[in-house]
């Protein structure tokens, strides 16, 4: 530094950290200038992504913190100011987004679902395919306009999109107005980077590849008074060969067990009537810790915490325990609702996915857990088209449906992620002939599902009520025990309770009902 920049560099350092107001004014004045002079003091963050980095598994302990806080200097930063995120992907991410929520809010913005008045605005992504991906493209090209309305908006792209090499040079190149990019270990670092684009002409990136320590006191700013997510752990290390998310989520660390705890009391305490515990993969909850504790453990503790639900996603069946099973069947707040993605019914296809599960496999744990957890209502995520898939091994995931009976599943053509190996393999099958395999699939999905629900005509089940149904802003709608969605008719004030309800018309996805006030011998919902 010369003598000319150290000077520069004191007379900023005068402005009083302490008064924000007055901080933000220099800022904005010294915003005004030339990016040159600015840029002499100040050191914009840039720090790309990594994905070679973030293949790494290294040894290295997992630290605990709850030593967040917010610097004095950012305190108030965000003063009559408003933010907007916009969240895509998976409950990870919705999560994520609530704790952005928290620290912004901490900041001093105010929440604002309308873009035109917003200040800030983040686009939470997902990689998970490139459908996902286009769409945030296309939302970040919409943003254009409003940002040359409005120059002094911010416009941020986080979440997992941003942990790709590919997209975050993509956007360098053709979307210059974009001003902050951080990742998914960055998060924390929300109130420096916000403070860091405010102050800087050129696009700040910070996007760590190595995972970071857990922070067990970053603020959250939850949706809703009823339902909450947990993360029990993060990251994943299964690195199934088609999937991003080892990459974007860094490797799996599980958070202890007393502070899970004490966040469930804590939220049972104010209300809420659900929880779901969250992870890519909570079936290898523990497995990081030093001490003989997994999620049959877990639950087992949460089960005597005095919530009415307890849900968890999303499961793996290569770590599904019989210890969890054993847990789970002891019923209780313990949710009959399990998630179980088995991706392919091809034993082949399932090792070139890196699963570590055989179709026979999956089919003894489908067994055990019908066995031991009658009522228990299984669904899946499935996989068509990956690549090379043949007629018969499509046809085995088919016949893999047929044999479980699921009552739901969510279905994906396969779709390459750069990075990951699968990505690179030669593919012998067409686009049309994964579409028709999808539709194939889905017909079968469908009509699984619509009789699983047929099986609820003048059932009386509980129903945790959520709000109003979408469709119809007269009705009210919620969850059953196994995961329904029914859509009723009853008194607003049953919103945030669990009522009981007397299915009248069942649908496809969706069930009809009307309260009834006559309570039901339990197990209200065994089917
Ligand atoms: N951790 C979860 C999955 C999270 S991603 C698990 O292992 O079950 C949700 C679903 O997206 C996956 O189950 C899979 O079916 C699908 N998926 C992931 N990567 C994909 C890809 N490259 N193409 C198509 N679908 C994919
Ligand atoms: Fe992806 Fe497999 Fe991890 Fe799920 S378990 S997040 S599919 S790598
Ligand atoms: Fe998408 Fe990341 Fe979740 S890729 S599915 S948002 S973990």
């Amino acid at each position: 530094m010369n003598e000319k920049q150290r000077k520069e560099q004191s007379q900023i350092n005068q402005v009083d950290p302490a008064d924000v107001k007055s901080e933000q004014e220099n800022l904005q004045r010294l915003k005004s200038k030339t990016s040159d002079d600015f840029l002499k003091y100040f050191e914009a963050t840039y720090e790309p992504p990594n994905m070679k980095k973030a293949k790494k598994r290294l040894r290295k302990e997992v630290e605990y913190h709850d030593d967040f806080e917010i610097e004095e200097q950012f305190q108030g930063l965000g003063n009559g100011k408003k933010f907007l995120i916009r969240t895509y992907g998976c409950q990870m991410n919705e999560h994520d987004t609530e704790v952005m929520s928290g620290i912004l809010t901490e900041m001093g913005y105010e929440a604002t679902t309308d873009q035109n008045e917003a200040d800030i605005i983040l686009l939470n992504t997902c990689a998970i395919r490139e459908n996902a991906e286009n769409k945030v493209f296309g939302e970040i090209g919409h943003l254009k306009a409003l940002k040359r309305e409005n120059p002094d908006l911010i416009i941020g792209v986080c979440g997992c999109m941003s942990q790709e090499e590919s997209v975050v040079n993509r956007i360098l190149k053709k979307h210059q107005y974009v001003d902050l990019i951080f990742g998914t270990h960055n998060i924390h670092r929300l109130p420096q980077l916000v403070y860091n684009a405010l102050m800087s002409k050129e696009m700040v990136v910070e996007v760590w590849s190595k995972e970071g320590d857990i922070i067990e006191n970053l603020p959250k700013r939850r949706e809703g008074r009823i339902k909450a997510w947990v993360n029990i752990m993060y990251g994943c290390d299964k690195f199934c060969t088609y999937c991003i998310v080892p990459y974007t989520r860094g490797k799996e660390r599980s958070r202890r067990p007393e502070d899970i705890i004490q966040e469930i009391r804590h939220l049972a305490a104010q209300g809420y009537k659900e929880v779901t515990l969250l992870g890519q993969n909570v079936n290898a909850y523990g497995k990081d810790l030093d001490m003989d504790y997994g999620l049959g453990d877990l639950m087992d503790e949460i089960r005597k915490i005095d919530i009415p639900r307890v849900k968890f996603t999303t499961s793996h069946p290569r770590d599904f325990d019989d210890r969890l099973i054993e847990v789970l069947a002891k019923g209780g707040n313990l949710m009959p609702y399990i998630h179980l993605p088995v991706q392919s019914g091809s034993s082949e296809v399932l090792r070139v996915m890196a699963r570590r599960y055989t179709r026979e496999s999956y089919l003894e744990l489908v067994r055990k857990i019908k066995e031991q957890i009658p009522n228990a209502a299984l669904t899946t995520d499935i996989i068509v088209g990956f690549p090379n898939e043949t007629e018969e091994q499509f046809e085995e995931t088919v016949s893999l449906y047929h044999e479980v009976g699921f009552e739901g599943a969510y279905t994906f053509i396969f779709s390459p992620r750069d990075g990951t190996p699968a990505a690179r393999i030669e593919d012998n099958v067409s686009e049309d002939v994964k579409k028709q395999r999808l539709h194939r699939l889905n017909e079968v999905v469908n009509e699984y599902s619509r009789k699983a629900m047929e099986k609820y005509k003048g059932k009386i089940v509980k129903v945790l009520v959520e709000g109003t149904s979408k469709s119809n802003d007269d009705k009210l709608a919620g969850y059953t025990e196994r995961g329904k969605l029914v859509n009723f008719e009853g008194p607003k004030s049953a919103i945030g309770e669990i009522v009981n309800v007397k299915i009248t018309e069942t649908k496809t996805w969706t069930l009809d009902g009307e309260m009834v006030e006559e309570t039901v011998a339990e197990p209200v919902e065994v089917i």
